[in-house]
């Protein structure tokens, strides 16, 4: 645990970010007794908010322990004031100084989070370098994404901030870093003697990763349609998964190592092809309870904004040269539900060609309910010889009693506040992802290419499925899962 007291400071304190995820993980590490005994959190943002109404507003979204959420409200502080003017982040270093001047500990240190559109981050991070840094702890920033919007915005983000503070001080989030799934991959990996061998174009057929959501944009259309589903969530959240699925083993667990794997197998990535892309836009549901994309407020009718999107990459490095992995997110599909998907060659010279010939598969939830899980075939049990799917399954709300997962947001901000960067992304990570995308975000906007329409609930587009199936990635067929009864 760091030494000295703790100051968080959420900047963008009044919006959805804050309330949803940002306090909530700060409430967390508060009931886990992570956070120094002495603790203030500051919100900071434009609006006018009382006190009392800003302590009630937080508290009331919170889960747990009514005591405990009432003790956290005391920790609770808000101040209003503007982004963009100087005097008012002078204002606001008093007041931080003179909270932090009733702790007995006199090093201070400070924990920015930047819960706020990706258009100030330039001048709220001047804002706190000009007058907020600790002038006796330290000082350090967490950057939500988006990162930028394609290569050249990224790199002036990354110029604009490394003007600013040094890496060591900055840590950019991607909370799929810090799912629990997310982080067993490397173990998964690396740790089995059973999996390492057989993880290559030699056994493997297809590598699907997907992200399915069953909500639409609620409210957020506005952000998202200059956005979009690719840089949304394909580049920065499917990329990490990616990367620790396709990286070679690092030399060593230090964050500079697994990075430098992580910009290696990025750096061998293929161009993205138009063919191997489709895109869908959602309509509404086909019961007309739940509104189309084009509905919602803030989003343009004739926009061509995709929801949904599946791309298929190929590594040109020797593991993986012309193996398909099928990345796939969508908003407003049939359920909610992240995973990664290993689908395995047959044996050769299989000798049961006039049975089941579905193939092998390892599937890691990531979520909702993680597990890992792997396809294979069996016989069926009794007087016969028939051949059927069963399932070797770690899922872990059976494997473990009393499972009480942290949230991602929960770690990586106590990471933060240890100093561990291993679950944030390096500036030259985010570049070469950027050189990936951005070329294909221009093609698609050059070509004014028009999604396919998919409602509400859907699977999404028809021709998602089919560029799987074009690709090698083949479904099997009358599996069904039974779980086991405890
Ligand atoms: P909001 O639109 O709610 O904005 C956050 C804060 O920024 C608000 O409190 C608002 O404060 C201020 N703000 C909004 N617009 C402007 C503006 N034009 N100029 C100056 N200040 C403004 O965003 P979210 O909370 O939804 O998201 C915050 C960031 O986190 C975004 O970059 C988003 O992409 C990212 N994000 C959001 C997630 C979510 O679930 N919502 C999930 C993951 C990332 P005020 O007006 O009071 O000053
Ligand atoms: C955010 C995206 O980064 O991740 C959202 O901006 C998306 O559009 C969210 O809904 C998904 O996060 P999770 O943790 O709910 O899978």
């Amino acid at each position: 645990m760091t030494h000295g007291t703790l100051t968080i400071v959420v900047l963008g304190a009044s919006g959805d970010l804050a309330k949803k995820k940002t306090y909530p993980a700060i409430f967390g590490l508060y009931c886990r007794n992570l956070l120094p005994k002495e603790t203030i959190i500051y919100g900071y943002a434009r609006s006018h908010i009382p006190l009392d109404e800003f302590r009630k507003k937080i508290t009331s979204n919170l889960k747990g322990d009514a005591k405990m959420k009432e003790e956290f409200g005391l920790l609770l502080y808000y101040h209003s004031g503007a982004y963009d003017q100087q005097e008012a982040y002078d204002k606001f270093n008093v007041m931080l100084d003179e909270s932090e001047a009733k702790f007995t500990n006199k090093n201070h240190n400070r924990l920015f989070y930047m819960a706020i559109p990706p258009s100030i981050f330039v001048e709220v991070a001047k804002g706190i370098k000009s007058s907020l840094i600790s002038k006796s702890g330290w000082s350090r920033v967490i950057v939500e994404k988006p990162f930028g919007r394609d290569l050249t915005t990224s790199r002036h983000l990354i110029a604009e901030l490394k003007l600013l503070y040094q890496e060591k001080d900055l840590y950019r989030i991607d909370h799929y870093l810090g799912k629990e799934m997310v982080q067993n991959l490397m173990i998964l990996r690396f740790a089995n003697a059973v999996f390492e061998p057989l993880w290559s174009k030699s056994h493997i057929q297809s590598i699907s990763i997907t992200f399915k959501e069953d909500i639409g944009t609620e409210g957020r259309g506005g952000y998202f349609d200059s956005f979009g589903i690719i840089r949304d969530v394909m580049q920065n959240h499917l990329m990490q998964v990616f990367s620790l699925v396709a990286m070679e083993p690092p030399v060593s667990l230090t964050a500079e190592d697994i990075t430098n794997e992580k910009v290696k197998l990025l750096r061998c990535v293929q161009r993205p092809l138009l063919e191997n892309l489709v895109l869908g836009q959602f309509t509404k549901s086909a019961d007309g309870k739940h509104p189309g994309y084009l509905d919602d407020e803030g989003v343009p009718k004739d926009s061509l904004t995709p929801t949904f999107a599946s791309q298929v990459f190929y590594v040109n490095n020797p593991r993986w040269r012309g193996i398909p992995f099928i990345l796939k997110c969508g908003k407003a599909l049939d359920q909610r539900k992240t995973e990664v998907r290993i689908q395995f060659k047959r044996p050769d010279n299989f000798l049961f060609s006039d049975q089941d010939c579905s193939r092998n598969e390892l599937v890691m939830r990531i979520q909702p309910g993680e597990a890992v899980y792997l396809k294979l075939l069996t016989k069926k049990p009794g007087l016969n010889n028939e051949i059927q799917q069963a399932e070797l399954d770690l899922s872990y709300s059976q494997r473990y009693e009393d499972l009480d997962l942290p949230d991602a947001y929960e770690r990586l901000i106590l990471d933060c506040i240890k100093g561990d960067h291993n679950l944030f992304v390096r500036d030259d990570e985010l570049d070469v992802a950027w050189q990936i995308f951005t070329p294909l975000l221009e093609a698609i906007e050059q070509n004014k290419m028009v999604p396919e329409k998919y409602a509400f609930g859907s699977r999404g587009p028809t021709s998602a499925d089919e560029l799987s199936r074009k690709v090698g990635y083949s479904r099997s067929s009358g599996y069904v899962w039974r779980q086991s009864k405890i």
